[in-house]
């Protein structure tokens, strides 16, 4: 039985958090959402507190995270941009609301807002006009997206009126309507390239795209949530957002000045019931300190206000039982674990199975058999294990671990350090990849060949099929041998892989499965080529 010591979870810890801001701000692919990030963050931080010895002040405790990426010129924030306390509870946000009148005794007034789940933008302008707009970055220091930013149509390039500021800066999210972003995922995966995750992944992928013009083409749009300005003219909060709107900005409506707690819980239920019919995505709420006065009087702590606070609403979630883990084998030789489970009732269906990724999250829940674990189901991505309770965890049970050779014909396994999945390098005589190869072949997209996945199951299994080229050497009396096949479902399929020698060469060329070349790749082999031709002569002539 393996014990952990706390010197060795917090190191864990610390690597997989480190890597979870990359995987978020650098390569805006996350493999966790902001609940689990937060579990993992807040027991480093517990952790931290209770092993001052292990300090490090690079631990990703020590700050907020940075989406700064190469190729865009950097400046400095005139305000720094700080990150919300965050809370899952209204116990916690009783706790923020006393925290506050403690020091302050005079009626306090809360401004409640949405939280915009996109990506936050920093624009700052001169004499009226746009003269530069920051990501966040580290908070200090952001990348300048000046021309990105300027495609979106509701942000003003030239303010109305006369009455603004010479000079300040005003904060928002850029992100993306939810209609807009499923139709360009549509039309995305229709030309064969991937699909992004979530509206957030495609606002944050495409706001650090290095031409503005395919950033324009882009449905994005933008809420703006604060002016920081400088100059003492307002006196509260909404008010300086009233006047941002007289300017030309667009404020999001939806905004609301309350006196009391029980006013913010009204405006957490109503848009926890009525998220859906909003046309962008939020992922919580916002309780601002309504006066400047009183914002100045509490301050900050090292990395959020002492005057606002998050509240962020939990994606559904249930608890269930642990009862074993497969490992499949995917058409690339990937090898998944996948967990079977007690079967749960969750968002309106029945789970049984739930996506374990690969070796690191096992190791990070430290799973073990029988245990009770946390499924989740965000929007239409398979149920994913994103927490275990150890309270009377079975400790006999050994932990899971996995697997050094392949299920399905016992190659040993390899892993590539710069990837987090296990291969069965066994490509010409695994199974699953053999048939996973002749299903790729055939799909719709591919050579369009007409025959179900079982189909492909018994002409493999009957010797008949091994690889892509067999399928050409099929007849019909081939097929008549076999179970389900009669005359006509046989003259059918033949029918159909003759009909696919039709196909044009940027779909065999995808059909045929090589790494990295997607249907976008496939459909561009002319200009690959002519690249090829020309990087050849370069060479050539050197
Ligand atoms: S106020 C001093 N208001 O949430 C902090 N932030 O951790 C000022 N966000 O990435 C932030 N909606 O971009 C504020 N109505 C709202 C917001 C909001 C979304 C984002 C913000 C930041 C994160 C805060």
């Amino acid at each position: 039985m393996n014990s952990v010591s706390p010197k060795e979870r917090i190191e864990l810890l610390r690597e997989q958090l480190h890597k979870h801001n990359y995987l978020y701000y650098v390569k805006t692919q996350p493999e966790i959402n902001d609940f689990q990030f937060d579990i993992l963050l807040q027991e480093l931080e517990e952790l931290e507190k209770r092993h001052p010895e292990f300090n490090d002040e690079n631990s990703p405790t020590k700050r907020v995270g940075s989406d700064i990426s190469t190729g865009f010129e950097q400046f400095e924030h005139a305000i720094p941009m700080l990150s919300l306390g965050n809370t899952y509870s209204e116990e916690e946000l009783r706790d923020f609301d006393l925290r506050i009148k403690k020091s302050i005794s005079e009626p306090i007034e809360y401004v409640c807002e949405l939280k915009y789940d996109g990506v936050a933008i920093s624009l700052s302008y001169e004499n009226g006009k746009l003269v530069r707009a920051l990501t966040r970055g580290d908070g200090v220091v952001g990348d300048e997206v000046t021309n990105n930013i300027r495609t979106i149509r509701s942000i003003p390039l030239q303010l109305f009126g006369k009455h603004y500021p010479s000079k300040f800066e005003i904060r928002g999210e850029v992100l993306m309507p939810v209609v807009e972003f499923k139709k360009m995922n549509e039309a995305r995966l229709k030309g064969g390239e991937s699909a992004f995750a979530n509206p957030r992944n495609a606002t944050a992928g495409t706001l650090k795209m290095q031409d503005p013009s395919i950033v324009a083409r882009r449905p994005l749009d933008c809420y703006l949530y604060a002016a920081a300005i400088e100059e003492n003219i307002f006196d509260t909060h909404y008010e300086s957002l009233q006047a941002c709107a007289e300017w030309g900005f667009r404020v999001p409506p939806y905004s609301k000045l309350v006196q009391s707690l029980e006013e913010v819980f009204e405006f957490i239920k109503h848009w926890a019931k009525h998220r859906e019919e909003l046309p962008f995505e939020i992922d919580g709420i916002v309780v601002k300190i309504n006066s400047f006065k009183l914002q100045r009087i509490l301050g900050f702590t090292a990395k959020t206000p002492r005057w606002a606070i998050a509240y962020k609403f939990k994606a559904e979630q249930v608890v269930s039982r642990l009862l074993s883990v497969d490992f499949q084998v995917g058409r690339t030789g990937a090898v998944t674990p996948v967990a079977n489970l007690e079967p749960v009732q969750l968002a309106g269906t029945t789970v049984k199975r739930a996506s374990l990724h690969n070796e690191e999250q096992i190791n990070l829940h430290g799973l073990r058999l029988n245990d009770r674990v946390f499924v989740e189901k965000g929007g239409d991505i398979i149920p994913k294990i994103i927490g275990v309770d150890i309270s009377g965890r079975d400790e006999d049970r050994p932990d899971i671990t996995f697997i050094t050779h392949c299920p399905e014909c016992s190659t040993l396994l390899i892993k590539k350090d710069e990837e987090a999945a296990h291969y069965c390098p066994n490509t010409t005589g695994c199974p699953p990849q053999i048939k996973g190869r002749i299903e790729h072949f055939i799909s719709r997209k591919a050579m369009n060949i007409n025959a179900a996945e079982a189909t492909i199951d018994q002409l493999f299994s009957a010797g008949l099929v091994y690889t892509p080229a067999d399928l050409y050497d099929l007849s019909v009396d081939n097929l008549l041998i076999l179970d389900r096949f009669a005359e006509k479902s046989s003259v059918n399929l033949v029918e159909s892989i003759r009909e696919s020698t039709k196909t044009p060469f940027p779909r065999v060329l995808y059909a045929l499965g090589i790494r990295y070349v997607g249907e976008t790749v496939a459909k561009n082999w002319h200009l690959i080529l002519n690249l090829w031709m020309l990087f050849s002569k370069h060479r050539w002539k050197h």
